[in-house]
């Protein structure tokens, strides 16, 4: 839960800072986009973290009444924003690394290139670029339609259904019984 939180946070933070960096070669904008990177990789990390604890730690079951659709569509949504949280990042550093471009992690240290892209050759880095630019900003925007959605299904369950599904997400509770 904490994760989640964590993660959600920190998704929806680099989301409204890529949306809004300027379009030129200031300071600003390039401080904007290694904060952008240097976020982006921690989610990554995080993202990884929390699908190990997932993989060990069952999910309390859905509410009761729960119609058969809603929770296929339920859990075909939390697969879809898993995947997008690990390929997402996972994509922007495999096109920076193609780039031979090392992300500084909040000033303190450099992230490496990924393992098998510091060799590149200039051509090879940048086709490997381009298509990795692509998946990123085509999964980052399917992320920016799909977050709203994921929130909207958690207002629905608390105000119209008025079942527990927001409420047990929240760090703290130790609901295990579907309601
Ligand atoms: C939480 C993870 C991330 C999310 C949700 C995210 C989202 C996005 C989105 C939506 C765009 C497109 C913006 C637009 O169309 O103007 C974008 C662009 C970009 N992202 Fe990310 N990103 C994440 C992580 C990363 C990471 C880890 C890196 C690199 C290490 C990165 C590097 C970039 C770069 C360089 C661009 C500009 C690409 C371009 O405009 O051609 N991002 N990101
Ligand atoms: C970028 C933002 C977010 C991402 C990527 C995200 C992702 C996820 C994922 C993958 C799950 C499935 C949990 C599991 O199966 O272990 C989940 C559950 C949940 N999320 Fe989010 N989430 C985000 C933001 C939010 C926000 C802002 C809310 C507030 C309404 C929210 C409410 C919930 C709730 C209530 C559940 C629990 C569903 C259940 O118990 O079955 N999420 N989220």
């Amino acid at each position: 839960m904490t994760l989640h939180w964590l993660i959600a946070l920190a998704i929806i933070t680099n989301i409204v800072v890529i949306l809004t960096v300027p379009e030129d070669r200031s300071p600003t904008a390039i401080a904007m986009m290694q904060f952008h990177m240097a976020l982006g990789l921690t989610v990554l990390v995080l993202s990884i973290l929390r699908l190990v604890w997932r993989w060990m730690n069952p999910l309390p079951p859905p509410p009761q009444g729960l119609n058969h659709w809603i929770r296929i569509s339920g859990a075909a949504m939390h697969h879809l924003l898993y995947f997008l949280m690990v390929a997402i990042p996972l994509a922007g550093w495999l096109m920076v690394s193609a780039n031979h471009f090392s992300p500084s992690w909040f000033g303190l240290f450099h992230w490496p290139a990924f393992p098998g892209f510091a060799g590149l050759d200039k051509a090879a880095g940048h086709q490997w670029h381009e298509t990795f630019e692509s998946i990123h900003v085509v999964l980052g925007w399917a992320m920016v339609v799909l977050v709203p959605c994921h929130i909207a299904a958690g207002l629905y369950h608390h105000l119209v259904r008025k079942d527990n599904v927001l409420i047990r997400m929240l760090p703290g509770t130790r609901l295990r019984e579907g309601v």
